[in-house]
């Protein structure tokens, strides 16, 4: 069996990334994050030119930048022209841009193409704002995650800490109430839910349960094909 895409869409925080990298090891699917890619596009663009991110700057960068999600052992690691960039790009500075870099139409159509690529041939686990709705619209499970901001906002913070990246509570809660309405209200392909996706609200779950639920739902459709 090839090209089994599971969608998994939904704000940050919503319990997205955690149970795509849990579900994609369980069935041994690769699990693509489009955000890590969107994020070391915006650190590209940072390095370059801080004070002109426009569109201009994001075709000449376009044609001279080469990002790859690379398995490592049990992990996966995100390189922006051929170094490592994982810890970087969760960074404050990031997070401040990324969602205006990704609503750049061009900086999209360029990422669509990349995902569809690397699923080429492969079983996914893809996990984005796009993936059921534009990127694979014809994915064989579609799912859309939510959760209460506050909880979000924490989860981001622990994830966060994990990593040696320390940022404040408030100042957390700030960036996701920001990326939210900027993800949801942008003109080319914002977050939304898909007609035909599955939505679950993980405020109340864990991740065990999380990732449980979504791996029933894959192995169920799974069976039926
Ligand atoms: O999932 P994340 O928080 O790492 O995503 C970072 C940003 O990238 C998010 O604020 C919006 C953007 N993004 C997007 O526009 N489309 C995607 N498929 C994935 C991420």
């Amino acid at each position: 069996m090839a090209d089994f895409i599971v969608a998994i869409d939904g704000a940050a925080g919503s319990g997205k990334s955690t149970t795509a990298r849990g579900v994609a090891r369980r069935l041994n699917f690769f699990h693509l994050d489009t955000g890590a890619m969107y994020r070391a596009f915006t650190l590209k663009c940072l390095r370059t030119k801080k004070d002109e991110i426009n569109q201009e700057l994001v075709n000449k960068l376009i044609k001279k930048t080469r990002i790859v999600l690379k398995k490592e052992g049990d992990e996966y690691h995100t390189y922006l022209d051929e170094k490592n960039v994982s810890l970087e790009i969760r960074g404050p500075e990031v997070n401040k841009y990324v969602s205006q870099v990704s609503a750049i139409p061009e900086v999209r159509e360029w990422m669509v193409h990349q995902q569809r690529a690397i699923a080429k041939n492969k079983n996914v686990v893809c996990e984005g704002r796009d993936i059921g709705t534009v990127v694979f619209p014809d994915a064989q499970v579609k799912i859309f995650m939510k959760a209460d901001i506050k909880v979000r906002a924490r989860r981001r913070k622990k994830e966060l800490a994990e990593k040696n990246i320390n940022v404040d509570l408030n100042d957390i809660l700030k960036n996701l109430e920001f990326r939210d309405q900027f993800d949801s209200t942008r003109k080319h392909s914002p977050l939304r839910i898909a007609q035909d996706a599955i939505v679950i609200d993980t405020t109340n779950l864990t991740i065990e349960q999380e990732i449980d639920l979504v791996e029933k739902i894959v192995r169920a459709r799974l069976k039926n094909l």
